[in-house]
């Protein structure tokens, strides 16, 4: 009898060998300290989780200017060096491997967020339709970004292969490019965010340019095989439409095959996404596009991650809710045990409650 390929079957991720399949996705926790600095607090977190077959960070900034959220983690200065260090060392010591996220977040910034507060950049000078601003002094309507400089591309690709360097100085094992979810990359890559006439806008060769300097000069830091790359095609979260997000993301992925990387993190359309009225393309279809390791995302839960996996949909699945609120989740999908719910109210900022206090299982010696 063969045994079908599962979330526990082990797999060989660029230069390492996960004993498991079970992905921890990248999730914001706002609980990073001043000078937005990992704590020991955020360590306890990720080591926590250290069973994941890889865990990949929170979003983190490459600059200042990319931050969007009260106390999300930067990669750009000295101190956060050293703050990630003590994260990647706890993951280590319990035999984990960890990728950082990259992020700038473009126009979903706020002037508040902003060093001098000057206005966030984006591709084109448009604020997103719906929603608001998440700033330290609470929610406040976005303001219209300004559109960046053709000039000052150069500067934005340099920043991403900044923080790939400092998160090779952390300890890392790799790092993940944020291309999804409406943040900056996304906003270049679609064409309701993009209007440019220069050579970063209007054709979908031109929209994917920045996405591909930045991946590209990222390569150069850290070797193809310790890079991954996330991205959305049917989302609508921060106002995001494409007019053809099949042709978008056909073209993209497939240009991305020039780099052999780690892996494409594609994201599941998801109920949000539907009724925004989103193209909806379920990431099995770009399956085809990508000649390498796909890590799917979405709504997943133990028995449908294995069925995609069986079926060779995807190679990988990330969980986010599930993982947050469950800190041994593969161990209790082996085990077939019941599951810690997640508590939305804790999700975004905080202390230790709903953050490090979720409940492992109790070891047990048979
Ligand atoms: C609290 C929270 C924070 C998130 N932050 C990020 C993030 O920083 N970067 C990112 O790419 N996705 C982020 N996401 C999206 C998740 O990675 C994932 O796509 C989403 O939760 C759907 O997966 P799930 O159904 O397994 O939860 C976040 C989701 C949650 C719930």
């Amino acid at each position: 009898m063969s045994l079908a390929i599962n979330l526990f079957s082990p797999l060989q991720l660029g230069c390492y060998t996960l004993p498991n399949r079970v992905v921890m996705a990248p999730m914001s926790r706002n609980r990073a300290g001043e000078g937005n600095v990992p704590t020991a607090l955020n360590a306890t977190y990720y080591a926590q989780r250290a069973s994941a077959g890889l865990l990949i960070t929170e979003a983190t900034q490459v600059t200042p200017y990319g931050q969007g959220y009260p106390a999300t983690p930067g990669i750009h200065s000295p101190e956060q060096v050293k703050g990630w260090q003590r994260v990647t060392e706890a993951v280590h010591t319990r035999g984990g491997r960890i990728f950082l996220q990259l992020q700038h977040v473009g126009r979903i910034s706020h002037p508040s967020l902003q060093p001098n507060g000057v206005l966030p950049v984006a591709p084109s000078a448009i604020a997103p339709e719906e929603g608001e601003a998440a700033t330290y002094e609470g929610s406040k309507p976005y303001v219209t970004p300004r559109a960046l400089e053709t000039d000052e591309l150069p500067g934005i690709v340099e920043a991403y292969r900044q923080g790939a360097e400092n998160a090779l100085a952390a300890g890392f094992d790799g790092v993940e490019v944020h291309g999804a979810n409406g943040y900056l990359l996304d906003q270049f890559l679609r064409d309701g965010t993009n209007k440019r006439t220069d050579a970063y806008g209007g054709s979908v060769e031109n929209r994917a340019r920045l996405l591909l300097e930045v991946t590209e000069a990222i390569v150069g830091v850290w070797g193809a095989d310790r890079v991954g790359v996330r991205l959305s095609p049917s989302n609508t979260f921060n106002s995001m439409t494409d007019s053809d997000s099949k042709a978008t993301f056909g073209y993209t992925i497939n240009a991305l095959n020039r780099f052999g990387l780690a892996y494409l993190h594609l994201i599941e359309p998801s109920e949000a996404d539907e009724r925004h009225g989103g193209t909806l393309t379920p990431t099995v279809y770009f399956r085809p596009f990508f000649k390498g390791l796909l890590m799917t995302n979405g709504g997943y839960d133990r028995d449908k991650a294995n069925a995609a996996i069986a079926r060779g949909d995807a190679d990988l699945v990330s969980f986010g809710t599930l993982f947050l609120a469950n800190p041994d989740l593969p161990e209790r999908f082996q085990s077939d045990t019941a599951l810690n719910a997640p508590d939305p109210s804790t999700f975004y900022g905080g202390d230790e409650r709903g953050y490090i206090d979720y409940p492992a299982l109790e070891l047990q010696v048979r």
